[in-house]
């Protein structure tokens, strides 16, 4: 690769990225379409990552650019505090009736996932203390947990790069995170080792009294850190901890919401319900920033006391309920009705699970993981060079035509949910050249 200096290239700070060396190779897409994007070189490139977990429904959606179009066109923007516009109302009670067992009767709208989460945080303190419990303050988030980058989020976060710069929120304790190489090494699906790893709760009940402690939040499947898919029972031993001791659960689904896992939330896809789900990303396929948290039934009513024209919850984003992060979100559900997104994504998954477990036996493969549309393949590190060999692959795909992610030394997986089976194989035999050729 020839390092030639781009000088247009120098002024943007680019997020979460080794920005000399891609500044020295620059990866620019300049259009995209389907399954693919195009680079500025002129080449197509597989996307087998839905963008960033985002453009469920592929790329290029007319009917999204259109509601988009019409809605800048109609009403480019309107303040949802204290007055209103149709979208967001629109929205929430569409999403509602798309939740879960009928459980969640409210949306709050962000702009981010990081700010859904932060939002979802400060809902569970605030209920608690309107609750007449307000000495429950503390925080409870998982290792390896990713969930935004918000000083609520790094701080129940359980990523050690994304903390160790920063003073965080105090009273927040960490559950242990589930992944173990030597139990659960190429499960398919979710493994049978691990649900132990819930009980860690009562621990840190025991420690601080259930008196203390607001919220639990964690990844239903967590994908950042490399997709850790929760042990069977897991879920259900955490979901039975926080009823014992009042403690509410927020199931971050940024990442597993809008079909990912083959149902709409994981929360229906583990049978398991949640307090609060936070989501963002495949909300408006990707097209407009937008965030939310669904709350369950009961807990916006506790808030609803006190003189009619006060407010109720101090906290809300100038771009909450934004006309057109709206309007792109709800042509975007229309799509994932219409086409059966969902139910498509589920209608793959054993093939997709047969598929990237053909790369057992690959150099350097040492787990593969996967559920519904989604899949972690880790890989041995280099000795001393944590994260090169993987970065070092996913660098060898993009030359290849495929896009993936990675994190550390896992290539993490998640390609839109209109995926076909051949390009299921094409992903397939562009990573297995590139296993076979990385050093
Ligand atoms: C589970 C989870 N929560 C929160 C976030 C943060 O979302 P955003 O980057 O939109 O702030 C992400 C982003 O990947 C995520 O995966």
């Amino acid at each position: 690769m020839q390092d030639t200096h781009r000088p247009e290239l120098d002024a943007f700070w680019m997020p979460f990225t080794a920005n000399r060396q891609f500044k020295a190779h620059p990866r620019i897409m300049v259009s995209a379409s389907g399954m693919h994007y195009r680079s500025e070189d002129g080449r197509q490139i597989l996307d087998g990552t839905a963008g960033l977990w985002c453009v469920n429904a592929g790329h290029g959606r007319k009917t999204i650019a259109a509601a988009v179009q019409q809605q800048v066109m109609d009403l480019d923007f309107c303040p949802t505090f204290q007055m209103g516009h149709p979208g967001p109302f629109k929205l929430a009670d569409r999403l509602v009736k798309m939740l879960p067992s009928g459980e969640f009767d409210h949306v709050f709208f962000a702009n981010s996932g990081s700010e859904a989460v932060d939002s979802a945080l400060k809902i569970a303190i605030a209920y608690h203390r309107i609750s007449g419990q307000g000495t429950r303050q503390r925080l409870i988030g998982r290792e390896r947990g990713y969930h935004g980058v918000g000083f609520g989020g790094i701080s129940v976060g359980g990523i050690g790069p994304n903390r160790k710069f920063f003073s965080l929120l105090p009273g927040i304790d960490h559950l242990p995170h589930t992944h173990n190489l030597e139990h659960n090494a190429f499960s398919k699906g979710q493994p049978e080792w691990g649900a132990h790893l819930a009980d860690d709760l009562e621990r840190i009940v025991a420690l601080h009294d259930a008196s203390n402690i607001a919220a639990v939040i964690v990844e239903p499947v967590a994908g950042s850190t490399g997709v850790l898919v929760p042990p069977k029972g897991y879920l259900e031993r955490l979901r039975a901890i926080c009823d014992k001791y009042g403690i509410l659960l927020i199931f971050d689904e940024v990442i597993t919401g809008f079909g990912r896992l083959g149902s709409s939330f994981a929360a229906e896809h583990f049978g398991v319900v949640p307090d609060m789900i936070t989501v963002a990303k495949g909300i408006t396929n990707g097209t407009v920033p937008m965030g939310a948290v669904f709350v369950r039934r009961g807990l916006y009513d506790a808030f609803m006391n006190g003189p009619e024209q006060a407010i109720e919850l101090f906290h809300g984003y100038t771009y909450s309920g934004h006309p057109v992060a709206c309007a792109a979100a709800l042509a975007t559900l229309d799509i994932y009705e219409e086409e059966k997104l969902f139910q498509r994504s589920q209608d793959l998954a054993s093939y997709w699970e047969t598929a990237v477990h053909s790369l057992q036996g690959l150099p350097h493969v040492i787990d593969i993981r996967n559920i519904g549309l989604v899949a972690g393949i880790e890989l041995a590190p280099r000795p001393d060079k944590p994260g090169a060999r993987a970065f070092d692959c996913f660098l060898r795909c993009y030359e290849r035509g495929l896009l993936t992610r990675v994190t550390g030394d896992i290539i993490a997986l998640s390609p839109p949910l209109i995926i076909e089976k051949p390009h299921i194989d094409e992903l397939i035999d562009m990573l297995t050249d590139v296993l076979k050729s990385l050093p």
